[in-house]
């Protein structure tokens, strides 16, 4: 065999970049790809400046960006427009942007005159730098892949949450999931699917929009004896899970399980999560969570096989 049919070969697969945001991830999910991550330089200048260089060939090859773009948004999104953007120059074939938490997405549309709709710009501005496809995990909302004019693959968690629910309650009668506001109606009904059908409950939440305050009177739904599981799409000051949390003890839940995909934890979020209210809490680590917002109670599943599967 000629050498360069090697180079041909091996050059087939598809090479995965990681940004600064999530690296663990990414290194995990190239594993799963039989791969290790190709080179890249990402230099900080002292004003905190970035400059973003790819070291591998990566000349008609297809290839993936891992970044999250939790806190803070603005700067890791900026560290993926030139990561594609050094792709792109080097003559990559496709750049698929692995975006496990799309930050802004809570900003999707006007909720009050004269608001900007902040995530409408980032999806101009990576479908302006040449991303030429999406890969996400539970996004606030099922409308939000319509903002795209480039392919998106919507991932779900829920089918690992499914299989930590029966490892951890095997008595499926005893359980009710529970949607801390009327948005996540949609996440629960999939998930009792996925678990026989279990019962589920809904809480009637408010948040003053200039504030942020949360505030929950009533749940739709028994609980009375149960063990309640909450499942969010993201937890980020965790007012929305402990005033469910509360409301939940106060009608006699038994037991309080916490899921959510994005554990972005926010000021005291995770010390304040680590109380006699909840038994544990289980977030997957679509975005890196440092040793200082971990706590005691917290499991992180992980999704890096849930995304591999889809980049082969
Ligand atoms: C809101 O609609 C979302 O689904 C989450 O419940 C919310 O963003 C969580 O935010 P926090 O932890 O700050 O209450």
């Amino acid at each position: 065999m000629e050498d360069w049919e090697g180079y041909w070969e091996e050059d087939k697969f598809m090479k995965i970049v990681s940004g600064s945001s999530n690296k663990p991830l990414a290194e995990k999910i190239a594993k799963n790809l039989n791969t290790s991550l190709s080179g890249v330089e990402i230099f900080v200048f002292p004003d905190k400046e970035r400059r973003i260089r790819i070291l591998d060939k990566v000349l008609d090859s297809n290839c993936a960006v891992v970044q999250a773009a939790d806190t803070p948004a603005d700067q890791k999104y900026m560290e993926l427009f030139f990561l594609v953007d050094g792709l792109k120059r080097s003559g990559a074939e496709s750049v698929t942007a692995v975006i496990p938490y799309l930050g802004y997405q809570r900003q999707d549309h006007i909720f009050r005159e004269g608001e900007a709709v902040s995530l409408q710009v980032i999806v101009e501005t990576l479908e302006a730098v040449g991303v030429d496809k999406i890969i996400t995990v539970d996004l606030h909302t099922i409308k939000i892949p319509e903002l795209f004019k480039i392919p998106i693959i919507h991932l779900s968690a829920l089918s690992i949450f499914a299989e930590k629910i029966k490892e951890i309650e095997n008595n499926l009668r005893k359980i009710v999931l529970v949607s801390p506001d009327m948005g996540g109606i949609r996440r629960i009904k999939i998930l009792s699917e996925m678990l026989g059908n279990c019962s589920y409950a809904t809480i009637n939440k408010d948040r003053d929009l200039s504030t942020g305050t949360v505030s929950a009177k009533e749940i739709e739904g028994e609980v009375d004896g149960k063990i309640a599981i909450i499942v969010d799409d993201m937890i980020s000051t965790g007012n929305t899970i402990l005033t469910a949390a509360k409301l939940l003890k106060e009608k006699g839940a038994e037991k309080i399980y916490v899921f959510a995909t994005h554990g972005i934890f926010s000021d005291d979020a995770g010390k304040n999560l680590q109380n006699n209210l909840i038994g544990k809490v289980f977030v997957t680590d679509s975005v890196f969570i440092s040793k200082e917002k971990c706590f005691e109670k917290l499991e992180v599943l992980t999704i890096s096989t849930l995304i591999a599967n889809n980049l082969k």
